[in-house]
């Protein structure tokens, strides 16, 4: 199985509210049916918030120990996500993937901003019947702090166990190290720093920045090969999906 995240920087504008990029993502969902025919390979697909969650989520401080006025802010964050959640689900109809959405929030279990569980069984069952399951980032229950934001990389961490590849589709090259891209990204690389990812994820980001994001994919990587491609260039992610050689940072711990 073959997990793919559609990072919210790609999806989304991220300088303007609930703005959906509607033909980047139809292009990048025809890419995934296309690879995954021809290679019959299963796919999970899991996106983030962009600018359809960042900005709640930052309002109301969902991913704070102290998140305030806890019910308005999770019925509104929760309420964007599944909006654009279903705009990308009407994509993958028209286009003949069928997808099952699964809000990530509902499947996972987290304990002071940290993901404890998630339903695997339940991806697996759906892949079963044929479905492609989509998860999305989104409010989750806490034990500890009420509610936090279960984020897009906290599912592909969730779910890394169950695939043989990870891709993370970003707006960026790869991972760029003093301003190259690096084709094999390792642990003694880190720590980033902001010359290096100047640009890209810097605009509203609740939920990590960069260095964290890097840090999930290098634990990532010890479960399924884990690579970041950019998926605003027409074809990239449908090469790296067919195995061909691209311009991507594969991350290995
Ligand atoms: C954020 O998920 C989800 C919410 C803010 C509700 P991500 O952190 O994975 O989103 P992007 O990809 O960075 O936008």
């Amino acid at each position: 199985m073959i997990l793919i995240k559609l990072g919210g920087s790609v999806i989304t504008d991220k300088s303007m509210e609930y703005s959906f990029k509607e033909g980047v993502v139809k292009r990048l969902i025809q890419e995934i049916k296309e690879a995954s025919t021809k290679t019959k390979q299963r796919v999970i697909l899991v996106h983030g918030g962009g600018s359809f969650g960042h900005p709640g989520a930052k309002k109301y401080g969902l991913n704070t120990p102290r998140p305030h006025d806890t019910a308005k802010g999770t019925a509104e964050v929760q309420y964007q996500m599944r909006r654009l959640n279903q705009l990308i689900m009407n994509i993958m109809l028209e286009n003949n993937l069928w997808g099952v959405s699964i809000p990530g929030g509902l499947v996972s279990t987290f304990n002071d901003g940290k993901l404890e569980s998630i339903k695997t069984e339940l991806f697996e069952a759906l892949l079963g019947i044929g479905t492609t399951p989509v998860t999305f980032g989104d409010v989750a229950i806490d034990r500890k702090r009420d509610v936090t934001i279960c984020s897009g990389d906290d599912l592909m961490m969730g779910l890394a166990s169950l695939a043989d590849r990870a891709i993370f589709v970003t707006d960026v090259d790869g991972i760029i190290k003093d301003g190259n891209i690096v084709k094999i990204f390792t642990k003694d690389m880190l720590p980033l720093t902001t010359e290096d990812h100047k640009g890209s994820e810097r605009k509203i980001d609740v939920t990590g920045g960069m260095n964290g994001k890097v840090k999930n994919m290098l634990k990532m990587s010890s479960m399924c090969q884990t690579i970041v491609v950019n998926g605003k260039i027409e074809g990239r992610l449908k090469k790296v999906l067919l195995g061909e050689t691209i311009i991507c940072t594969e991350v290995r711990r």
